[in-house]
């Protein structure tokens, strides 16, 4: 295991932002920490990182304690894109050079590092070029060849797609890929978005108010649902709809909350016109209803009973 956390708790005061967390991530996992904000994600990361303590319970990185064995571990992880600060009148050659040298590497060593992290970061054919010509993207992509000059064996990102906007963020969520797929980086990054995850994730850890809701492979949590979602909404009547449902469908997964109605299904073709006939029956009513393929909002919905908010 590349990483594991073994009953993590963290408070600030009173707020409980890690109730005893484990979990742990193979080598060459993507995996997402997935949570809506105040979850507790940049408290999780940042532990795992070494910036910050937790009260009780121990996080190693390829065995390492991050506590007792702090710069051991730094050397094994990589945190970015963060922003360190890039020289703009630098190539990105010369930035590297300059951030290779506050690692302790010189001469052909750092060379062959500098040739591997914007290989990897896709700039070879940019790296001459200054910075203040820079795109956004490429910025990025620079400020994580930096966090990549020392070879980590894990990234650690916290929210690379906060705030961008769905083009970039497709982009970021493209180069995680390709350097996971490139080099077999572990990557661990925490998000709110739930698409994303589906997309890039083998497995995710969803964590609400400070708990470890679930954590398991992408696939197995959308196949919890069935093979469709049935989404309606039910201005009367709710409650007897959900107690009828509950006798009557055989639902995989079932919940209701402000009026919206999820129903986890093998088969909408028989479903649907059950709990349409069962809503007549009981007298509720229905004002729209969509059939969707399962998707991470919809577990989050059927674990916590909530949406997961922005
Ligand atoms: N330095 C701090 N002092 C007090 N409370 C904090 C501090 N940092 C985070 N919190 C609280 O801890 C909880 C988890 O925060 P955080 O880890 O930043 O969540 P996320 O990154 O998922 O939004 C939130 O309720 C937040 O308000
Ligand atoms: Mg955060």
């Amino acid at each position: 295991m590349i990483l594991e956390l073994d009953s993590v708790s963290k408070r600030y005061g009173k707020v409980e932002a890690m109730k005893e967390f484990s979990l742990s991530v193979s080598e060459g996992e993507r995996f997402a920490i997935l949570g809506p904000n105040g979850a507790g994600k940049t408290t999780s990361i940042s532990m795992i990182a070494t910036l910050l303590r937790p009260d009780s319970g121990s996080i190693r990185v390829s065995g390492h304690d991050v506590q007792k064995e702090r710069k051991r571990v730094r050397g094994l992880i990589g945190l970015g894109p963060q922003d360190v600060g890039l020289y703009p009148s630098f190539s990105a050659i010369e930035n590297l050079k300059y951030f290779g040298h506050l690692h302790g590497l010189r001469g052909a060593e750092l060379e062959r590092r500098i040739g591997e992290v914007l290989e990897i970061a896709g700039l070879v054919d940019e790296a001459k070029k200054r910075v203040l010509q820079y795109s956004g993207r490429m910025r990025r992509r620079l400020n994580l060849a930096v966090g990549l000059l020392h070879r980590p064996a894990l990234l650690l990102l916290d929210e690379p797609t906060a705030g961008v906007d769905p083009q970039s963020r497709n982009r970021i969520i493209e180069d995680l890929r390709a350097i996971n797929q490139s080099t077999g980086m572990t990557i661990v990054y925490t998000t709110h978005y739930m698409e994303e995850v589906e997309t890039l994730c083998d497995r995710v850890a969803i964590i609400d108010h400070g708990e470890l809701v679930v954590c398991d492979r992408v696939a197995n949590l959308l196949r919890s649902l069935g093979t469709a979602v049935i989404l309606a909404r039910v201005t009367a009547g709710s409650e007897r709809l959900v107690d009828a449902i509950r006798g009557q469908i055989g639902a995989r997964q079932l919940s209701a909350s402000d009026g919206l109605l999820q129903l986890g299904v093998d088969n909408a073709r028989d479903a649907l016109p059950e709990l349409l006939r069962l809503a007549d029956c009981v007298g509720a009513t229905v004002e729209d209803i969509q059939v969707r393929k399962p998707s991470l909002e919809q577990v989050f919905l059927s674990l916590t009973g909530r949406g997961l908010r922005d």
